[in-house]
Formats: structure tokens, C-alpha cells, sequence
């Protein structure tokens, strides 16, 4: 297996929740190792960029009130296999569907608030980590 980089948020609801440490901890006991890492609140132009694959859809204004409405964080994650691991970690989109155990199932009320973000694959993830952060802020890990 390839070791990955993929891009993490932590949205404004799970950073209100004060569940930041608690999920930070989830990617390291799973062997994902934080290379990257700031707070920001999104501007709206910021969020509508972030999920441009999703203009047009029903529940984008939605997505884009809720993803503004406070800070988040943005983490770049590196280890074997991070994408689908990251995804696997955070469970299904409906927190309703997810797996116990999982971050959507244990700090997430409802799909429009639904606690993180993880890319879905390869390109997905090199365009995402480049949304958030200069090659120069990703740092090397032994
Ligand atoms: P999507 O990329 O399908 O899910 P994921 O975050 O698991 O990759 O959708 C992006 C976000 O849009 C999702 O996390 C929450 C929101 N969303 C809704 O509010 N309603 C929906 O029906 C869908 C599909 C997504
Ligand atoms: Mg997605």
C-alpha cells in the first residue's frame, strides 16, 4: 500500500463541540500523521471553491452557510492507505448511516452538519491539499 497525503476539515460544528483534540487523536491512534494544520474561518468565496463539484445542487447554499459559520480546521493527513482511511474514520455522509464508532456517528447531528471532511481520491486529494496550503507548509515526517 502507497503512503497517501489527504485533506481533512474539521467543520464548524465539531470545532464548536470542542471536539478538535478528540479527532486529532482518532487519525493518530489509526497511524495518520498530522503534516499539516491551521484554523481559519471560510469566506464564502473559500467554500464555494472548496466544493465547486457540488454548485447547482439543492443543498450547496446549505453547505456553504453551514461551512462559513465558523472556524474549522484543515489538516493535511500522510500514511499507508490516508484517503480511504481518513473516509473510513469519519463514516458515512449521513451520520444517521455511519458506523458506530465512527467521528460522523459519535459527534455529528445530521448530513448538513456532519462534524469532518476527507477527500474521496487521488486527484481529489492533491487539489484540496493545494486549496489550503503552500507545498512550503507541509512538513516532511520521519
Ligand atoms: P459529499 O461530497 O457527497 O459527501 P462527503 O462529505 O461524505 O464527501 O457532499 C459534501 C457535503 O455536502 C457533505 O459532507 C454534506 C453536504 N451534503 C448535504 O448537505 N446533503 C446531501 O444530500 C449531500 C449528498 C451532501
Ligand atoms: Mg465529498
Amino acid at each position: 500500500m502507497a503512503v497517501e497525503r489527504t485533506l481533512s476539515i474539521v467543520k464548524p460544528d465539531a470545532v464548536a463541540k470542542n471536539v478538535v483534540g478528540e479527532i486529532y487523536s482518532r487519525f493518530e491512534k489509526a497511524g495518520l500523521r498530522i503534516v499539516a494544520a491551521k484554523m481559519l474561518r471560510l469566506s464564502r468565496t473559500q467554500a464555494e471553491g472548496f466544493y465547486a463539484e457540488h454548485k447547482g445542487r439543492p443543498f450547496f447554499p446549505a453547505l456553504v452557510d453551514f461551512m462559513t459559520s465558523g472556524p474549522v480546521t484543515v489538516q493535511v493527513l500522510e500514511g499507508e492507505n490516508a484517503i480511504a482511511k481518513n473516509r473510513e474514520l469519519m463514516g458515512a455522509t449521513n451520520p444517521k448511516e455511519a458506523e458506530p464508532g465512527t467521528i460522523r456517528a459519535d459527534f455529528a447531528e445530521s448530513i448538513d452538519a456532519n462534524a469532518a471532511h476527507g477527500s474521496d481520491s487521488p486527484a481529489s486529494a492533491e487539489r484540496e491539499i493545494a486549496y489550503f496550503f503552500a507545498t512550503s507548509e507541509i512538513c516532511e515526517r520521519d
